[in-house]
């Protein structure tokens, strides 16, 4: 939960982060820009390791490790024994997922817009556990359909799964609509909030899911090989993580260990210790704006793009959704996406290209090939955001 709402002072954001001059960075849906304190808090660590010892580092500064769980259960709105440090979204995501009971004729229910990996991972346990995974159908708005949820869960179900956020687009799904559908039929509920971590208020009670993944480097500003899962406390003592290492569990004698209690035991004993300690200043820095301030400013500077893009000659805006992000996708008639991510390049404008196994199902079942997606976070100027539409208009 966000500690302030005042709008943010885009002058000091920017003098606060090294890297955007120079440059339009519009590829905060892949990696951010980390600010000051984030980087130094990431290469300060890394020269204590260096001239003190690895060991010796996470001794002297177990204080910056712990207050990576501290800053998560306040952006999350949940108890720090809740949350465990993971490499990564998909890594997060999956560490629950895995250690789901599904069998033969059980049921997923996800999205047409699901993530890549995400739907990899469904049909990876469909083959070795003979459940299947169904598609609830998009609303007219192109985001899930509740109502269709509604009357598509039966005893069958053991998992409503959804992405709060695609890859390839700026729809943001009703997240907390579906957790009331997953409450009412108490089927557990796994949102992927990847992408919208750090850019759109994000609160477990009132959301209702029982887990959450999410990605440091995305917007919330951390570093790279960084994210965390966040398990409802009720669920911790009932999972069964897919894989256990001696931080994970305690092995008593030949024959018997102990699991944690807490959500650690979802986590690596070896991990990077310089980026958690870094994400939780990241997290610190995020809220010290107050995400409510960096979606108000986020999704209009994000509607101003869509709607200066659909002037330009041949260009499509393909995002859907109620609600849109700070995630701006589009096509342009005669051009690929690559070719236009490559054209934008010499212009110094940083965006990327959507359509690989990230975004298939969706994709697939909306025709589009690939797509440019360009990413505003509270640091973008409307100036970079003329850059971006000049440049795609003058000629290919
Ligand atoms: C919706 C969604 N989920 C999960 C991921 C995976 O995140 P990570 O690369 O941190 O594993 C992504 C990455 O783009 C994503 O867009």
């Amino acid at each position: 939960m966000s500690t302030t709402s005042a709008p943010i002072d885009v002058d000091r954001a920017r003098a606060e982060t090294r890297g955007c001059e120079g440059m339009a960075h519009l590829n905060h849906a892949g990696s951010s820009l980390m600010p000051i304190p984030v980087a130094d808090a990431l290469i300060g660590w890394q020269r204590e390791e260096e001239f003190r010892g690895g060991y010796e580092t996470v001794d002297r500064y177990q204080d910056k490790l712990e207050n990576f769980y501290d800053a998560t259960a306040r952006l999350l709105n949940c108890g720090r024994d809740e949350v465990a440090f993971i490499e990564n979204a998909t890594r997060a995501w999956d560490m629950a997922f895995y250690a789901l009971d599904l069998g033969p004729g059980d049921r997923i229910l996800t999205t047409e817009s699901e993530y890549g990996s995400n739907m990899i991972a469904y049909l990876h346990r469909a083959k070795h556990t003979g459940c299947e995974v169904a598609i609830v159908p998009n609303d007219s708005h192109g985001q899930i359909d509740v109502a269709a949820l509604d009357r598509m869960v039966d005893e069958r179900v053991k998992l409503i799964s959804i992405s709060h956020v695609p890859t390839g687009g700026g729809l943001v799904n009703p997240a907390a609509a579906v957790g009331k559908v997953a409450r009412r039929h108490g089927v557990p509920y796994l949102l992927d909030a990847c992408q919208s971590a750090g850019q759109i208020p994000l609160d477990v009670r009132e959301i209702g899911c029982d887990f959450l993944s999410a990605t440091g480097r995305k917007y919330l500003r951390g570093p790279r090989g960084t994210g965390f899962l966040y398990v409802r406390g009720d669920w911790i003592e009932r999972l069964d993580p897919p894989l256990l290492d001696q931080h994970a569990a305690e092995l008593i004698n030949e024959r018997e260990y102990v699991m944690r209690g807490d959500a650690r035991r979802f986590e690596n004993w070896e991990c990077h210790f310089a980026g958690k300690a870094a994400l939780g200043v990241a997290i610190d820095y995020a809220l010290g704006w107050g995400v409510e301030a960096i979606r108000d400013r986020v999704q209009p500077l994000a509607q101003t793009l869509r709607d200066r893009l659909a002037t330009v000659d041949g260009v499509e805006v393909l995002d859907e959704g109620a609600e849109k992000c700070g995630i701006v996708t589009f096509r342009k008639a005669g051009e690929e996406a690559d070719a236009i991510k490559r054209r934008l390049k010499a212009h110094r404008i940083n965006v990327s290209v959507s359509g690989d196994s990230g975004a298939r199902v969706g994709y697939d079942r909306r025709g589009i090939g690939t797509a440019v997606r360009a990413s505003v976070h509270y640091i973008t100027l409307e100036r970079e955001i003329d850059d971006l539409v000049r440049a795609l208009g003058t000629a290919g």
